[in-house]
């Protein structure tokens, strides 16, 4: 990629000083941003740019930093997504009541929607409030582990949204809440096409997700269970790392580890291909470790993936004991990305198909290194990987990794990045269904005083 390759011609160059001007210009250090640009070299410093940038990416005050510079990257990748017909309040209504009584589903198969019902909330002056009747309906354990870890969240951005007096960033929220508040529906499954929100071809029925895939255009993606799991089980840890896993020490080999969860009918799955070509390259140690359900029927022909599963890596922060971890899509979104971003190791990621909340912030060659998911450019990353020349490289893009990992894999800044889907949510009802407001005061109380049984979180 031109920031970090030496091989950028002349015109890009001058495209990236143009370009660095700007940004010094916007964010008003002008001066000091020529002489940088002077000084050092400019690839470099767009690297690592952040290292001057003090200010918390949390601060509930501004997220237009952050924005200016992901977008250039990461257009692909942002989310949420509804298209301009906005959401139709109506529909939403007709189908609530129909999920009550189970007749409504934007499941399809009978087994997805019994384990992973949708699940309704509403959030309004006084709190949070869950459907206990619809949380009861599924009878997987699984499930009710992520809705209880994604409850939290939805607890610690409650808090958040009733402590702004003021804020203009949540705009619609504030005022939703206070009036009536306003409802939703979370589903907690993963592995999914992008139809969950037809209902009956005739209706769009917003769900917030876990994930999205990429190509999706109406989904609502929230940080989600694996996010708050992140934060809850690692934030004293990460400090340590350095000195758990110290660079002259790790193995210089691009280590994987998983489950071969996808669909494998074709052996075209992300994780198949993956392994199977780097059968026989001796800087990469990848394998499974299990097959998952999905393939428990299917013939594996095992020489192609070197002859049987691989021992497992636990606990999984010793990835670190390598110096580069891969990371890959399995049955949907690669759940540890994240996590990995913590790690003292540079993570290389195969271009995903099913992407999380978190993916806007994150930018290829300056938090982890990219790779095509059809794996043209296998040689050639690993080419920049174990040329040892590029190492100070390598650890800058780690250090912006942890960066981001200390910044956004907290609480308050989950919550915030939570309330922005909420606030995103409502400015799309407002386009849809200018009278929701009106329309969900009259329905409200059906709801509250029904067999949904709706209880406050808390
Ligand atoms: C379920 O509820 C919907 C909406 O209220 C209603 O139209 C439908 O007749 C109900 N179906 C059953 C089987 O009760
Ligand atoms: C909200 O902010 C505006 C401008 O920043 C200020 O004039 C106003 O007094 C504030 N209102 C409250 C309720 O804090
Ligand atoms: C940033 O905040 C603005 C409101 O100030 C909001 O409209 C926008 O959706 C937010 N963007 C992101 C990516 O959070
Ligand atoms: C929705 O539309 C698709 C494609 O047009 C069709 O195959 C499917 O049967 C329709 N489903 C319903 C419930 O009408
Ligand atoms: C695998 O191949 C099948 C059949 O050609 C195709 O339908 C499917 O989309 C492919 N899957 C992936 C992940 O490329
Ligand atoms: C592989 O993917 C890359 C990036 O997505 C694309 O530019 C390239 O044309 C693809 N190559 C082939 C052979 O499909």
């Amino acid at each position: 990629m031109i920031f970090v390759h030496s091989t950028c011609n002349i015109y890009s160059f001058y495209v990236l000083y143009f370009f660095f001007l700007c940004i010094s210009f916007l964010r008003k250090r002008l001066i000091f941003g020529i002489g940088l640009a002077l000084l050092l070299q400019i690839p470099l410093l767009f690297v690592s740019r952040d290292t001057t940038t003090t200010n918390d990416d949390s601060s509930v005050e501004d997220n237009t930093t952050k924005d200016d510079e992901s977008s250039l990257f990461n257009d692909h990748y942002r989310f949420p997504r509804w298209g301009n017909e906005g959401i139709g309040f109506d529909d939403w209504m007709i189908f609530v009541q129909g999920l009550k009584n189970g007749t409504a589903s934007t499941v399809v198969s009978p087994k997805t929607r019994s384990r992973f019902p949708e699940v309704l909330y509403v959030v309004d002056a006084h709190g949070v409030w869950v459907s206990s009747m619809l949380t009861q309906r599924s009878f997987f354990r699984t499930n009710q582990h992520r809705q209880k870890l994604t409850e939290q969240l939805f607890t610690v951005a409650w808090q958040l949204l009733i402590a702004q007096t003021n804020s203009t960033r949540w705009i619609h929220l504030q005022q939703a809440s206070s009036l009536q508040g306003f409802p939703f529906l979370a589903w907690y499954g993963d592995y999914k096409s992008c139809q969950y929100h037809n209902w009956k071809n005739t209706s769009s029925i917003p769900l917030l997700t876990t994930c999205a895939p990429v190509s999706c255009p109406y989904a609502f993606p929230i940080p989600n269970y694996q996010n708050v799991w992140s934060v809850l089980s690692n934030t004293e840890q990460q400090t340590s790392y350095q000195t758990q896993y110290p660079w002259p020490s790790k193995q210089r080999q691009l280590i994987w580890r998983g489950s071969l969860s996808a669909p494998n009918e074709h052996y075209n799955s992300t994780r198949w291909r993956v392994v199977v070509h780097a059968q026989n390259d001796p800087r990469v140690d990848v394998g499974f470790v299990s097959i998952g359900h999905m393939n428990a029927r299917l013939h594996i022909p095992w020489p192609e993936i070197g002859g049987g599963l691989k021992p497992t890596i636990t606990p999984m922060s010793d990835f670190q004991q390598y110096f580069a971890i891969l990371d890959m899509d399995g049955n949907a979104w690669s759940s540890r990305f994240g996590e990995l971003l913590c790690y003292n190791s540079i993570v290389v990621k195969v271009e995903p198909v099913y992407v999380e909340s978190i993916q806007r912030d994150l930018i290829p060659w300056k938090h982890y290194i990219p790779m095509a998911s059809n794996l043209s450019d296998w040689d050639s990353v690993l080419e920049f990987l174990f040329d040892s020349r590029n190492d100070a490289k390598i650890q800058r893009m780690i250090r912006s990794a942890n960066r981001w990992c200390r910044q956004q894999l907290t609480m308050p800044a989950l919550a915030a990045r939570l309330l922005d889907v909420w606030e995103n949510y409502l400015g799309h009802m407002e386009e849809g269904s200018p009278r929701w407001q009106t329309q969900w005061s009259e329905y409200k109380a059906s709801i509250f005083h029904s067999d949904f049984d709706m209880v406050k979180l808390n």
